[in-house]
């Protein structure tokens, strides 16, 4: 039976690419994100079962309007929106509105969507997959900090969830080349100085990342919940 697929940020980059690893597993794929013109471009190339819903899901009016648009089943919800301030804030209010956007943009996008639909999981099969970064574990400010965060509060929703049947992980990549993320600051010289911190010698494709979450969303994964998978090439051993 085809499941019901949730993924945020689904209109680029890992997002894309685990929706379609979704969608050519026949699943019913709703993609979200803030710009309708990429969300319906990217549902035309992925095909007929996947639907392009328009939300900030860092504004809870916003998110409340989803919900109506929203499957009443989800089997799998993949949190996976999320992005990082380039310039950096100076000074109380530039530091404040750093911090406080990091943590809009990576953990209220994730916490608002799980927290308003948890009653819509699939009972003793559902999957929450949320992806934080390497950032969360190696410090990187406001935004690893922010990814950071995802991960104490999966440790939360696995708790809550466990009982129902439906498992929480986390999905922490290295560098992921080929999506938005980076802008232009990931040219040619960056990505094979990256790809030398690596042991497999090259950085991540989107296709790694929808890969793992993938597996942690498959109903043979249902022993595995509260974890954090590391997918960076060997970057960061033992965490
Ligand atoms: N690329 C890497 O090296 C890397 C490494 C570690 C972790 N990550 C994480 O992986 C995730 C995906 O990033 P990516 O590399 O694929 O970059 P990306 O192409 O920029 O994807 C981010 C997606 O999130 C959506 N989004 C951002 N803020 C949103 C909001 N408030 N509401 C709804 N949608 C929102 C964006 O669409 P709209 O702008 O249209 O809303 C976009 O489709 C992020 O959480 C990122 O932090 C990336």
């Amino acid at each position: 039976m085809a499941r019901s697929v949730v993924v945020t940020g689904g209109g680029t980059g890992i997002g894309l690419a685990v929706a379609r690893r979704f969608a050519e597993a026949g699943d019913e794929v709703t993609i979200v994100g803030r710009r309708r013109e990429v969300l319906e471009r990217a549902a035309t190339s992925l095909g007929a079962m996947v639907r392009p819903l328009v939300c900030d899901l860092a504004d809870a009016d916003a998110v409340a309007s989803l919900l109506k648009e929203l499957p009443d089943r989800i089997d799998v919800l993949v949190n996976n929106a999320g992005s990082r301030e380039i310039a950096p804030g100076t000074g109380p209010h530039g530091v404040l509105a750093r911090w406080r956007g990091d943590f809009e943009r990576n953990v209220l996008t994730a916490v608002l969507l799980t927290e308003s639909v948890r009653d819509r999981l699939t009972q003793g099969q559902g999957r929450v997959v949320t992806i934080s970064s390497i950032a969360a574990v190696r410090g990187a400010d406001s935004y690893g900090a922010s990814k950071a965060a995802l991960h104490a509060w999966n440790h939360f929703m696995a708790a809550q969830l466990g009982p129902h049947g439906i498992t929480a992980n986390v999905v922490a990549p290295g560098t992921v080349a080929g999506t938005e993320f980076f802008g232009d600051r990931l040219d040619e010289a960056e990505l094979v100085r990256r790809a030398g911190r690596t042991l497999v010698g090259r950085v991540g494709e989107p296709e790694d990342v929808a890969a793992a979450v993938h597996f942690l969303a498959s109903p043979e994964a249902g022993y595995i919940t509260g974890e954090i998978l590391h997918c960076n090439g060997g970057e960061l051993l033992g965490r």
